[in-house]
């Protein structure tokens, strides 16, 4: 299929700019975020990159300006394990920005033990889609105010492998860490499509996202014995698969491309790859399902809409 007319061989073209615009990324200190982050100041965008570890987000801050020294960044603290680690940042955003033209729900975890959230979610379901539910509701007026604006949430083609356990939701009767892992990355299309209905006439835009196989620390409890691959496999295997992979920053461009492409201002509810729309699993597609997982998440997360 031919490119998009914001793209050339992969990569979104760099005379897009975003001077004015105000861009908030979770998980902006490594990967895929990182790059994000990176790339969209260098268009002139002011970027909040939110990380859970404040030491890490400084110093990628500071990498980022050092090669560009210009880049507007702004660093805040955003465990998206805590309900009230989130309001805090909620609130915080909503007291300093004056606007929101863009939300990257870029944060994730992936394949770790069977851990908990503070506020006692299964780890996977509550980082990767609980956490930044809580989140995008808290920030929507803001991002409304903005409108024209875009949401993008970072899913995976992992979610064609994923189900809704609605049985056993939270993984406490059964655990395999890939298995849950897609779930949570099917909740993450869901979600897009319910918010993105929700939001039709508001001149706000929500997508999904698969990146690609990226070189990034998401492997990082494969690892781990808990985890899904033993040590064996994980040196065995993984050297061969990582040949496949893209780098970060070519990982990073289907985000940018939805938060910037000029073609896409009314594009929402859709599925992105490579940047380009994609066919995503039919599970992705069950209106019932993405109306049950909103409704289970407010419920999760205490918000009345
Ligand atoms: N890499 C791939 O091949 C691939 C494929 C499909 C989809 N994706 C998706 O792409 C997104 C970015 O992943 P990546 O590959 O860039 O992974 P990564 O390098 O591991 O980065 C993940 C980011 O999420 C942050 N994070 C994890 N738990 C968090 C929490 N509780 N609160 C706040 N932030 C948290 C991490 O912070 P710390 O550094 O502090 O841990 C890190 O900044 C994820 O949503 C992932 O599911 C990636």
């Amino acid at each position: 299929m031919a490119e998009a007319s914001s793209v050339k061989n992969g990569s979104v073209l760099k005379d897009i700019r975003m001077d004015g615009k105000t861009v908030l990324i979770t998980g902006a200190n490594t990967g895929i975020g990182y790059e994000t982050a990176k790339d969209l100041s260098s268009r002139g965008a002011k970027v909040i990159m939110a990380g859970r570890d404040a030491g890490k987000v400084e110093k990628a801050m500071k990498e980022i300006k050092s090669c560009d020294p210009k880049a507007n960044l702004v660093g805040v603290e955003l465990d998206l394990a805590s309900m009230e680690s989130i309001r805090k940042c909620a609130d915080k955003i909503m007291e300093t920005e004056a606007k929101l033209d863009v939300l990257i729900n870029n944060a994730g975890i992936m394949s770790c033990p069977q851990w908990k959230t503070k506020d006692g979610f299964e780890m996977q379901l509550g980082v990767n889609h609980i956490g930044h539910f809580l989140f995008t509701n808290l920030l929507l007026d803001l991002i409304k105010r903005s409108s024209p604006s875009r949401i993008v949430i970072l899913s995976s083609s992992g979610h064609t492998r994923g189900r809704m356990n609605w049985d056993d939701i939270m993984s406490e009767k059964k655990y395999n860490p890939f298995v849950v892992y897609c779930q949570s990355k099917l909740a993450n299309i869901l979600f897009a499509r319910e918010l993105s209905r929700k939001l039709e006439g508001t001149g706000v835009t929500c997508n999904s996202v698969h990146p690609g196989l990226v070189k990034t620390e998401l492997g990082r409890h494969f690892m781990n014995k808990e985890g899904t691959w033993n040590t064996i496999k994980y040196y065995l295997v993984f050297p061969f698969v990582k040949m496949i992979f893209k780098t970060p920053e070519q990982g990073a461009q289907t985000s940018i491309y939805c938060a910037v492409a000029p073609e896409l201002n009314q594009v929402s509810g859709k599925y992105f790859a490579d940047c380009k729309i994609e066919e995503e699993a039919p599970a992705a597609k069950n209106d019932e399902d993405a109306k049950r997982l909103w409704e289970l998440s407010l419920e999760w997360t205490g918000l009345t809409k």
